[in-house]
């Protein structure tokens, strides 16, 4: 049997391919939310099993921070949401969260007794630390005992910046993503992660001045990718979006002249987001019909069409995709 993900609803529909017309591409229609998406099926008609493994899904993880030095901007929103949607489409997904406020595992209801320090302490292993948060989705915990750590990791006379990296040398093979909240602002734990990441997604509040908080990560960014070449942009989302205001418009298009190939469609405001945590739950979970669950579907769309594209795919991209079970 296989499974195709709606792309509009997320939804997972068990399908046996080989009763299906032997054709390369069929139209289909989710049942749950009845959208209209084309799937691709000849790349399940390969001879080998192994060789679909090597195109859906990548060997290694995608390591994607989600970063920006200003706080409120939907950094922690944005990590939660993005790693449990990516978790229901049947990703197996990490979320690290490397801030001192630990916001991430109480957003998704759950209070580890251990996490990111006890790991860069080397007091406990991986296994220890990592919390099963959903089906497809662990956690591994920040909080305030990460300033400990911060001290620790100045204290190194060299090798510093690898710190982050070395922990969780063991983790990539285990996840298809491993996203990573950060705190604002830049300290040693920021250039760690930095180091450890390949992909950067950065959440731009439509709100105030966001453009002058975007180039000053910028600027501190290219100090790092002197020393990293292979971290980047890839990603930039407008949040906060507000239909009804004309200055975030122009930010907006502001925006999309100067972050062509990166800018995703915006997450619009949406007073949900501020209640979910309280319950433990995701927008998904919380308020499934609202326009934030459906733009970070949108979001997640985006990110998991792009690692088919990662497996240098020559095909043309499609709307749905589909696992083996
Ligand atoms: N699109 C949105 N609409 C309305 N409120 C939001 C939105 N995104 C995030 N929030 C709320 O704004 C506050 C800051 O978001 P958060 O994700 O914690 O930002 P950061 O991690 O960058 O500090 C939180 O209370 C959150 O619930
Ligand atoms: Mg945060």
């Amino acid at each position: 049997m296989n499974i195709i993900i709606c792309p509009k609803c997320l939804k997972k529909h068990s399908v046996d391919i080989a009763k299906l017309p032997d054709v390369d591409i069929v139209n289909a229609k989710c049942k749950a939310c009845k959208h209209r998406f084309p799937v691709r099926l000849d790349m399940f008609r390969k001879p080998q099993e192994a060789e679909f493994e090597t195109v859906a899904k990548p060997k290694h993880a995608r390591k994607i921070c989600v970063s920006l030095s200003k706080g409120g901007v939907g950094k922690t929103t944005t990590s939660v949401n993005l790693s449990a949607g990516l978790a229901l489409a049947g990703f197996k997904v990490l979320l690290v969260d490397t801030d001192t406020q630990g916001q991430s595992s109480y957003m998704l209801g759950k209070t580890p007794h251990a996490g990111l320090t006890e790991l860069l302490t080397g007091e406990l292993t991986l296994d220890e630390v990592v919390v099963e948060a959903r089906k497809n989705l662990w956690v591994l915990g920040g909080g305030r005992s990460l300033a400990d750590v911060k001290r620790l990791i100045d204290k190194k006379s060299f090798g510093a910046e690898w710190t982050l990296t070395e922990a969780m040398a063991d983790f990539d093979e285990r996840f298809d993503f491993i996203i990573m909240d950060t705190s604002p602002g830049w300290d040693q734990l920021t250039v760690n992660v930095m180091f450890y990441a390949n992909e950067i997604l950065v959440p731009v509040a439509l709100e105030v001045m966001p453009l002058h908080g975007l180039s000053e990560f910028t600027k501190s960014l290219n100090s790092i990718q002197k020393y990293r070449k292979d971290i980047s942009i890839k990603y930039v989302l407008p949040t906060f979006m507000d239909d009804r205001v004309e200055q975030p418009k122009q930010i907006q298009a502001k925006l999309e002249s100067l972050y062509q190939g990166q800018i995703c469609k915006p997450i619009r405001y949406n007073e949900k987001f501020a209640s979910a945590p309280s319950y433990g739950k995701t927008i998904f979970e919380y308020a499934p019909d609202s326009s934030g669950a459906e733009d970070y579907s949108c979001l997640v769309r985006k990110v998991a069409n792009d690692s088919m594209l990662l497996r240098e795919f020559s095909a043309p991209v499609v709307d749905g995709w589909v696992r083996a079970i």
